[in-house]
């Protein structure tokens, strides 16, 4: 397994402005980029936070995961994102360790990433992403 560090940590929100503001504003933190992922169904405020980054994400549409989390859990964190090189062998190499996958196969993320999800039941808890590639998040 070759994680190269983290990635960003998504949380979801519901007021997207509001959250903006928040971290912006109270915090102080450097807004990124606001994109929408229509493959998620969701917008994305990303602020960097040294080689990482924080992705508040809010749903589209009720078919978004991020309105069945929001509906089931209530705002707050929800999943870790780990930068990997090569996204398909890491699957790969996962699922012959037994880990169950969300995406079998990468999907299109923010900032041009490539991403894939495993499944909680997998990682005690903790929803946890692997990425690679993107112009915000591999390439620096
Ligand atoms: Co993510």
């Amino acid at each position: 397994m070759a994680i190269e560090r983290l990635s960003h940590i998504g949380i979801a929100v519901r007021d997207l402005d509001a959250q903006v503001r928040f971290y912006r504003d109270t915090l102080g933190l450097a807004l990124e980029a606001i994109e929408e992922v229509p493959d998620q169904q969701v917008r994305v405020a990303s602020f960097r936070l040294g080689e990482a980054s924080l992705e508040l994400l809010t749903p589209l549409g009720p078919e978004s995961p991020i309105a069945r989390f929001l509906e089931k859990r209530g705002e707050g964190l929800h999943h870790l994102a780990y930068a990997v090189a090569d996204l398909p062998a890491e699957l790969a190499a996962l699922a012959g360790k037994g880990v169950d996958l969300i995406d079998k196969s990468p999907r299109p993320g923010a900032a041009g990433q490539r991403i894939a999800f495993l499944h909680p039941r997998s990682t005690f808890g903790v929803l946890s992403e692997l990425c690679e590639g993107g112009e915000h998040h591999g390439g620096r």
